[in-house]
């Protein structure tokens, strides 16, 4: 089969489709036809040498596909050859097949087309992570998500909408916070604009949020931060803004500087909280996964949610799709078809 091959780090161009020996499937496993694969920004942070879950170098990059079971490994029941499904992984995802364990093969929810259930998993696990099990989320609640426009912020700003939350999508430019109204956030901010701080002093003149979902870091977190109400919680995804080079020691200071950070004793004053999460670490933890994907795609299904797929890319164009994600002008899930 063919593959994207991770062997050094650098701009997409390091990234090498290889003929590699197709995967069987051992005990307990399934093999998947990868359909389509969604990108995730911590692939591209891999591909700099900047993440700290990836795995040593050379490895097939690739966080999560969707597609069709298409054999069984020994002793794996209840599953069958030919049906629909969404995984997630640490890597090996950006493949014609993959091989996982056969409880980590989700069925795809009813109703979404492959390329939708690439541009479901992560997203979606994440922001409602973030926003419901870490942020306790009440329709009363008035929520800040940053990135609002980009895979994680789509879906958030979507389910904290659909909890009847007040929410505030923050973005990068003008169109995409066009986007963002649309999936249902009421108020936008552009916190590229040099009116950043004035709108959103504006937008939190009365109160400030209860919760915020962060995924930029720097001015961008500090601005949040500090515009917490009493009993705000503010949870941390990602740092996507961090300019960190592994070659420049001046850019580990400023990536030092921006870094989110609260102290103790401010929080105690303002009586806020700060929290952060990796849905990769949460993998292992099959039960609580599993309940946790049941309430997801429950309230998805009740609220009629859907990913948003904002380009599709060929699977010989993959590096592509890493570059219009560094470019910031992606909008929602980029997702590559097989
Ligand atoms: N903790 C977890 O388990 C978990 C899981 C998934 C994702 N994440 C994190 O969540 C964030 C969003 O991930 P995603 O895959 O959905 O990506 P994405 O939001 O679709 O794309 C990244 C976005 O980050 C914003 N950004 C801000 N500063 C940037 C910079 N200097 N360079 C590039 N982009 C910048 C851009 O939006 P604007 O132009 O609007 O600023 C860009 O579109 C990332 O930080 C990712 O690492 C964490």
């Amino acid at each position: 089969m063919r593959a994207w091959m991770l062997r050094r780090t650098g701009g997409p161009d390091v990234l090498q489709l290889t003929d590699v020996p197709d995967p069987h499937p051992g005990p307990g496993q399934v093999s998947i036809r990868v359909e389509a694969i969604g990108i995730n920004y911590a692939e591209v942070l891999s591909r700099k040498g900047l993440y700290a879950w990836a795995p040593k170098r050379p490895y097939i990059p690739g966080m999560e596909v969707a597609g069709i079971i298409e054999a069984l490994g020994e002793g794996v029941e209840g599953r069958r050859v030919g049906e629909r499904v969404l995984c997630g992984m640490q890597h090996g995802g950006y493949a014609e097949r993959v091989v996982i364990p056969a409880n980590r093969a989700l069925p795809a929810p009813e109703g979404y087309s492959l390329e939708e259930c690439a541009a479901y998993g992560v997203n979606f696990m994440t922001a409602w992570v973030a926003l419901v099990e870490m942020g306790r989320l009440r329709p009363t609640d008035r929520v800040a998500i940053t990135a609002a426009a980009g895979g994680v912020g789509t879906a958030a700003v979507q389910i904290a909408a659909a909890f009847g939350c007040d929410v505030t999508g923050l973005a990068g430019s003008e169109d995409k916070l066009v986007r963002v109204r649309d999936l249902g956030a009421h108020h936008t901010v552009n916190y590229r604009s040099p009116e950043f701080i004035t709108r959103l002093d504006e937008v939190t003149s009365e109160r400030g949020f209860d919760v915020v979902l962060e995924v930029v870091g720097g001015d961008v977190f500090r601005a949040c931060h500090e515009r917490l109400a009493h009993f705000g919680r503010l949870v941390v995804v990602g740092y996507a803004g961090l300019d960190y080079k592994l070659w420049n020691p001046l850019s580990w200071w400023r990536a030092w500087r921006g870094a989110p950070r609260m102290s103790v004793s401010d929080s105690a004053v303002a009586s806020t909280g700060l929290l952060a999460t990796h849905i990769g670490y949460l993998l292992p933890d099959e039960e609580q996964l599993l309940a946790i994907w049941g309430a997801l795609t429950g309230f998805s299904d009740e609220h009629g949610l859907r990913p948003v797929v904002g380009s599709t890319w060929e699977f010989e164009k993959l590096p592509d799709a890493h570059r219009h994600m560094e470019s910031r002008k992606s909008v929602g899930k980029l997702v590559v078809r097989v």
